[in-house]
């Protein structure tokens, strides 16, 4: 299973493992990572899974779509060139130690 490693705004870190094919949001919310609200289920519609990927783990990443693309402009906290939408990535074991920074609020 991968390992992710979640920091807070506050550097707070959790590493926590997710099941391969789940997505980042799902992993994240069944884990209680807090700071990942997904209203919308993971339907890429509400943009309160927003993350920061660390950089170097930006190439593991799936494509953004037009729509998280799109989405990607109505953050609470502004979009930078490394944020994403957690609900569209699903976890693969190449993503195994990525850093996933939180952003302090998503509404
Ligand atoms: S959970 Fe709503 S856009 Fe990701």
């Amino acid at each position: 299973m991968p390992k992710v490693i979640f920091v807070a705004s506050d550097q707070t870190r959790r590493e926590i493992e997710i099941s391969g094919g789940w997505s980042l949001m799902e992993g994240a919310v069944q884990n209680d990572v807090t700071e990942i609200v997904a209203e919308c289920g993971g339907g890429c519609a509400c943009a309160t899974c927003h993350v920061f990927i660390e950089p170097a783990w930006l190439d593991k990443l799936p494509e953004q779509t037009p729509s998280e693309k799109d989405l990607l402009d109505c953050t609470a906290v502004p979009r930078q060139s490394n944020s994403r939408l957690s609900c569209q990535i699903k976890l693969t074991p190449e993503m195994d130690g990525m850093v996933v920074h939180l952003p302090q609020r998503q509404t």
